[in-house]
């Protein structure tokens, strides 16, 4: 048996004796993957996380995810594997005290100007907009669904909005789900300004690109990528939105506009296919901070265990639930 089988192996045992459940984002390393209970997208494991018989879950992905489980499942253990690894665009925006303005990101060059001064808040852009919904995407820390309305994924972002019924809302915090938002929904979107390095990066040059590389092949999109590139794309949608697009289609080739992670589940389950990524730096490192090691230690030694306090676990709760009940 290789070493990384024999440590497969004890990860399984492990698991067992804890009770527990492995959950993994749809970007984490493959060797992670397979190991995984779940794998899935930001919605599909807030809904598993909400609804599963274990006594610990381990998060394989990022803090805010660990965060959300144990904001829908407290009576449950949940381990995050790496404690670093965390979402910079999660902390783009906070409810108090200034946000990350984290400009400097290997292959990324920031072009635009902040909208905002650095010590601008969730609180200050409410008392701007009164009584309009605040829609937090998945992506922000638990203090600051607590201060929303309701929450979104790019699986369901439009849809979340539309549910709302209003002329406006206020979408936070990645700027360019809230202009896709827009653009589909007949809402004025008031959009923070905040970004993914991984997405944002990609241009309508890349796109022209990969398609002289690739012709005929089909291009998918996750809408935290610029307007601009989703609105050229044959396609866009979530990690698993790709996923089902891709295993549903007759196309045989296909340019994929998110983080590298997802060709390794595209590949598996269409091995008749072709994958290419639009950037081979699509990376996100923190989604590659969990390794087998990191699953093994958080499983023998229980670290890093994610307990949101319950004054701040109560109302984020009430905005993830009520995105859960959105069909
Ligand atoms: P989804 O898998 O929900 O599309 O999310 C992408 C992402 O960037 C999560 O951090
Ligand atoms: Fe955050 Fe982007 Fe990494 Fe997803 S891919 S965790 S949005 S930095």
């Amino acid at each position: 048996m290789t070493d990384k089988k024999i440590l497969q192996e004890k990860i399984l045992d492990l698991k067992e004796k804890r009770k527990a459940l492995i959950l993994a984002h749809n970007y984490q390393r493959e060797e992670v993957q397979d190991i995984a209970d779940y794998t899935g997208d930001s919605l599909e494991l807030s809904r598993i996380a909400a609804s599963i018989e274990c006594e610990v879950i381990v998060f394989c992905g990022v803090n805010f995810m660990a965060e959300s489980a144990s904001i829908l499942s407290p009576d449950k253990t949940v381990v995050l594997p790496e404690i670093t690894a965390c979402c910079p665009m999660a902390d783009m925006v906070t409810v108090s005290g200034p946000r990350h303005l984290k400009t400097q990101f290997p292959g990324y060059q920031y072009t635009g100007g902040y909208k905002y001064p650095a010590d601008f808040t969730l609180k200050d852009i409410k008392k701007l907009h009164p009584g309009v919904p605040v829609v937090a995407y998945v992506n922000t820390t638990a203090e600051v669904k607590a201060e929303s309305d309701i929450c979104c994924t790019s699986a369901n972002g439009v849809k979340i909005v539309e549910s709302l019924g209003t002329d406006k809302v206020i979408c936070i915090p990645d700027r360019n789900l809230s202009a896709w938002i827009a653009k589909n929904t007949g809402t004025e979107v008031i959009a923070w300004d905040g970004f993914c390095h991984v997405h944002d990066r990609v241009t309508t040059d890349d796109v022209a690109g990969a398609r002289k590389e690739h012709p005929g092949a089909v291009l998918l999109a996750h809408p935290e990528c610029r307007i601009e590139v989703c609105e050229i794309a044959d396609h866009v949608t979530s990690t698993s939105g790709m996923l089902r697009f891709a295993a549903s289609s007759d196309a045989k080739e296909f340019i994929i506009g998110t983080e590298t992670g997802l060709l390794y589940k595209l590949r598996k389950d269409n091995p008749d296919k072709i994958f290419h990524p639009l950037r081979k730096d699509m990376v996100c490192p923190n989604m590659k901070k969990t390794t087998l090691n990191s699953v093994f230690n958080a499983l023998d030694t229980m670290t890093y265990k994610i307990k949101v306090p319950e004054e701040i676990r109560a109302p984020a709760k009430m905005a993830l639930d009520r995105m859960l009940a959105v069909k």
